[in-house]
């Protein structure tokens, strides 16, 4: 099967090319002079389009098995797919959580039948706990374990707790004591892995929240009881943890300036600290509630303008390394309620590409940046490189064309998400994808399927040459 791509312009982290592009059986097979007479069974005609690497989305919380009434991977890679996203990382706080190589491997099973897109799996740590599980689960291929640093987890279900006070202290899990964290970081360097974190200081929220002295009724009340300092504080504790074992750590969801200046600063001495942010950081602030409402609850909280600007600057200069929706959702009914019982977590993957897309045409960021970010970078760091995130001959072809031209309004009517409520609902978005290649066959074509589903699990390979990688 031969796929020739005309006209378009493909965009690089290098620069932008005006060339064809030819895949055969599912790999970019050439990059061609423009107008080149080339035999193919399909011809796209890319004119006046942007032709990206296809975007990979390394932060899904699809909530399958275990909490299916919320989202299921079907719902969530089908959404993806339509957005730009060929490749998903998904979570692993489902339940049963991915704790042990055997749930690893009942997951990569399961999801492979109803995989709309490619994806890796990600490993939860829990400290002592499952430190023997470690090393098996980045034998199995995980892209990378979490530990969800300053969570709660439910004793039975190891699900996450939102909102402390609604639990009886006997059922909750408290998050691993440093000790053993700093054990974890040992375990997951021996293993050449990547350890990522949920980074928010248990101990900042409970007195902040004390300090408080009320629940939390306003938006503001939600920023004073979750303030940046907790963010910083476990990225600087986490650096510590870095430099003295020389795990790879990733910030996960990075949303604060001062969060950022902590990953700035363990960078500058050398220690492999990265961090991801998301586009609820990057295109929200504080003074879009009004517009929004309490669906845009998520953890750690969207912040203020500087923050965002600060995360911006953080993505353009490389600090920020990596993108993800963190697509976390939610039912209607939980997201409709107040700030202080709703569950943090909003819809995400699907307007992932749509949004950042928005962004850099409205000239927060450059396509080359962007697709540097979102594809190439990102799969360099979760070992995928360089079969996914780059446009070249041997990679897999997974492409997403977008045009410059296209305006499109987010609704939640129209969302493919299970539970259908997005903070974006309502915003109108400036250019946006037409068409998404999978391993070289047009899978979507003006916001519908068209293709087969035909994902399959990608195995990460942490063994890359270190030249290879993103980290530090
Ligand atoms: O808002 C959030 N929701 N933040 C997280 O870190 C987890 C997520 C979830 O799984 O619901
Ligand atoms: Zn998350």
């Amino acid at each position: 099967m031969r796929l020739h791509i005309a006209n378009g312009r493909l965009v690089t982290p290098a620069g932008i090319l005006d060339s064809d592009l030819l895949c055969t059986d599912g790999i970019i097979s050439a990059i061609l002079d423009r107008g080149a007479e080339v035999e193919a069974d399909e011809r796209y005609d890319a004119a006046g389009k942007l032709v990206f690497p296809g975007f990979i989305d390394p932060h899904v919380h699809s909530r399958d098995p275990g909490m299916s009434h919320k989202e299921d991977f079907d719902h969530s890679t089908h959404g993806a797919l339509v957005g730009g996203v060929t490749t998903v990382l998904e979570m692993p706080n489902a339940i049963p959580p991915v704790d042990s190589v055997e749930v690893f491997e009942e997951r990569r099973r399961q999801h492979e039948q109803s995989a709309w897109t490619d994806f890796g799996l990600w490993g939860l740590a829990l400290g002592d706990a499952n430190i023997d599980q470690i090393g098996p689960m980045f034998d199995a291929g995980a892209v990378a374990v979490k530990l969800f640093w300053g969570y709660a987890l439910h004793r039975e279900t190891r699900s996450l707790v939102y909102n402390i006070g609604d639990e009886k202290p006997e059922n909750l899990l408290m998050p691993p004591p440093n000790g053993q964290v700093l054990q974890l970081f040992a375990e997951v360097a021996a293993r050449g892995g990547v350890l990522a974190a949920h980074c928010e200081d248990k101990d900042v929220l409970a007195s902040s929240q004390e300090a408080l002295g009320h629940p939390i009724e306003t938006y503001a009340d939600l920023l004073a009881a979750r303030p940046a300092v907790a963010e910083a504080t476990t990225i600087s504790i986490a650096a510590q943890f870095a430099k003295e074992t020389g795990c790879r750590f990733h910030v996960v969801h990075l949303a604060s300036e001062q969060g950022l200046d902590a990953v700035r600063s363990a960078k500058r001495n050398g220690i492999s600290v990265s961090a991801e942010t998301c586009p609820q950081y990057l295109t929200l602030t504080d003074a879009e509630y009004p517009r929004v409402g309490p669906v845009m609850k998520v953890y750690p909280p969207v912040r203020e303008q500087k923050d965002q600007d600060a995360l911006w600057e953080g993505v353009n200069e490389g600090l920020i390394s990596s993108l993800g929706s963190d697509h976390a959702p939610h039912t209607v009914e939980e997201k409709a309620r107040g700030f202080e019982t709703q569950p943090a977590g909003a819809v995400g993957c699907e307007t992932f590409g749509p949004v950042l897309l928005d962004a850099m045409f409205r000239g927060r960021t450059t396509p080359e940046r962007l697709a540097e970010v979102v594809a190439t970078d990102t799969a360099k760091f979760y070992g995928l490189y360089p079969r996914k995130g780059v446009i070249r001959p041997g990679s897999d072809a997974d492409l997403v064309v977008v045009d410059p031209e296209l305006r499109r309004t987010v609704r939640n009517e129209e969302l493919v998400a299970k539970q259908p409520v997005s903070p974006w609902n309502g915003f109108a978005l400036h250019g946006g994808p037409v068409a998404t290649v999978l391993r070289g066959e047009i899978v979507v074509r003006d916001g519908e399927i068209v293709g087969e589903r035909r994902g399959r699990f990608v195995r990460a390979d942490h063994t890359a040459a270190a030249g290879d990688r993103v980290s530090a």
